[in-house]
């Protein structure tokens, strides 16, 4: 029997020099449907011609060209032939090697620029406005191109804001066509990758996961393996890859919190084992977590502690699993930045996310993280690829603490059912108005909170003194900022009024109609 001859895809090599948004030309490459591999900036040529690459890319960097000791990649790049596009740093690392003049700005170019495109007939502008907003991020600029290259576009600042040498197949762009700010980013990215280097757009996200299969069973071997499942995408996607790659050496942990919203948990594990057929270990803690909540009311306080928890029991589960020494972690692309970036510390300290942190350090155990490379959204299409529910794939963000941090004040059995009830009223009332097109787009979270204010009311011909209830719902695009949803009036009617009837000891609903920043999605 003959094995199975797999065909290595067109590939795209992006030499990484350290910028923040270097996963996000991969990403770029990915939706062009090009497959593509990110390596260090130093990687050697024997390295990077491996991979037989159609097409390199020089990414940008936070460092300057300037000194004998800047960043360079392996001179044997700039000779061999295959088509390169530099990027910021990129572009200027490319002019200093090829005898160009750069310059010191003085002051950093940041933020977005007017492109004009004075060389309309470039293959890297093909389809692209003559004017167009582009997003720039840097210190030196091109001062004169180097022999045998032409200038292709200006902004205000940079007289020389790409160019090309089109016969040696070579081009840069000072700004950043990876961004979404760079309104016409993807079609220079696909003129490069298609039009200029030839790679036909071939590529699926099938092909990532048979990948991510792979590298998983070599990965892991024959170990046994655990899973903290949430009910959150990541941890679900995660989950559902490597139990594709080995089977039954997974095992999956969900720890019933009792701090979900209605219906979720049966839900939650009624997809992992029916649909998904997951190995799962169901944990019902909701007493646990609610007698360790008693009395709390500060928000950090109740993550730290619904964390400790979580750990214990979690480690208490592990224990009864033999032969495991690897952890799976939903770990995406963002969550590998923030955690490098200093200046995203203080953002860690705002709120303390909640995760199985620390557990691998005390069990000794290996992590295996599957969607490191990923964005959000590219995790929900390989979700979707695994024929995962849309109940997950499109699920809502939720905080890990649960409804704890959706209880202002102290948390109690009682005070969580009455948030749970207003919560559905909430995601049902707005799910309904999706479904029936009386409201569109979708926003991107909603919710409701119970706050411990009580004021008067008057219901039948009697007082009440009840909580209020806030509601909030927001659009957004990864949840980093956010604006207050425009609900129709009606609909925000509806909600009040069911609320204030259905929901044992709330008489009183508000909207929340405050954008992040300057306050967050969630109040605690
Ligand atoms: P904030 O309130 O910080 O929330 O503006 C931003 C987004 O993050 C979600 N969130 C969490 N997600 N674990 C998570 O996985 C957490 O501990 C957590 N806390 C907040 C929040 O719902 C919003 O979408």
């Amino acid at each position: 029997m003959t094995a199975p001859v797999r065909v290595r895809p067109a590939t795209v090599v992006i030499l990484d020099f350290g910028s923040q948004v270097s996963q996000l030309i991969a990403r770029r490459a990915r939706e062009a449907n090009v497959y593509s591999e990110l390596l260090p900036y130093d990687a050697s040529w024997d390295e990077i011609a491996r991979r037989e690459p159609a097409a390199i890319v020089l990414s940008g960097g936070p460092e300057s060209t300037f000194g004998d000791d800047a960043l360079d990649c392996d001179p044997r790049v700039y000779d061999s032939g295959v088509p390169l596009l530099g990027i910021c740093y990129g572009m200027q690392i490319m002019t200093k090697r090829f005898g160009g003049r750069l310059a010191r700005l003085g002051r950093s170019e940041f933020g977005p620029a007017e492109l004009v495109v004075d060389r309309p007939e470039s293959p890297l502008f093909l389809g692209v406005p003559r004017e167009s907003r582009v997003w720039m991020s840097h210190g030196d600029s091109v001062e004169s191109v180097p022999p045998g290259f032409t200038s292709l576009a200006h902004t205000a600042t940079s007289q020389a804001a790409a160019m090309s040498d089109d016969g040696r197949t070579l081009y840069a762009t000072l700004f950043h066509p990876e961004v979404v700010h760079t309104e016409a980013g993807s079609a220079i990215l696909e003129n490069f990758l298609h039009t200029i280097a030839g790679i036909a757009p071939a590529w699926r996200m099938d092909s990532w996961v048979d990948d991510a299969i792979e590298t998983i069973r070599a990965q892991v071997g024959d170990a046994n393996v655990l899973c903290a499942l949430s009910g959150g995408v990541d941890s679900a996607v995660a989950a559902t890859l490597v139990s594709r790659a080995i089977g039954k050496q997974l095992t999956c942990i969900y720890v019933d919190t009792g701090l979900m919203r209605k219906n979720e948990s049966a839900g939650v594990l009624a997809a992992f084992r029916d649909v998904l057929h997951l190995n799962v270990a169901h944990v019902d803690a909701a007493e646990r977590f609610v007698e360790r909540l008693a009395g709390v009311e500060d928000p950090e306080e109740k993550r730290i502690r619904i964390g400790h928890e979580f750990i214990a029991i979690f480690e208490e589960e592990a224990k009864t699993i033999p032969g495991v020494r690897f952890l799976v972690q939903g770990t995406l692309y963002p969550d590998v930045i923030e955690s490098k970036t200093p200046g995203s510390k203080a953002g860690h300290k705002i709120k303390s996310h909640h995760n199985v942190g620390g557990l691998p350090e005390r069990m000794a155990l290996a992590l295996v993280e599957p969607l490191r490379a990923l964005f959000k959204d590219e995790v929900r299409e390989v979700g979707r690829v695994l024929g995962l529910p849309n109940a997950i794939v499109e699920r809502q963000p939720f905080p890990g603490p649960g409804l704890a941090v959706r209880i202002i004040g102290d948390v109690t059995r009682e005070r969580l059912d009455t948030v749970r009830e207003a919560d559905f009223i909430v995601t049902s009332e707005i799910d309904a108005a999706i479904g029936e097109g009386r409201l569109s787009p979708r926003p991107w979270q909603y919710f409701a909170v119970l706050t411990p204010v009580r004021s008067v009311g008057v219901m039948g011909d009697g007082r009440t003194y009840g909580n209020l209830v806030g509601v909030r719902a927001i659009t957004s695009e990864d949840g980093m900022t956010a604006d207050w949803a425009r609900l129709p009036h009606e609909l925000l009617e509806r909600i009040s009024a069911r609320i204030v009837n259905e929901v044992r000891g709330v008489n009183r609903v508000a909207y929340d109609i405050t954008s992040k920043p300057p306050a967050t999605v969630e109040w605690e």
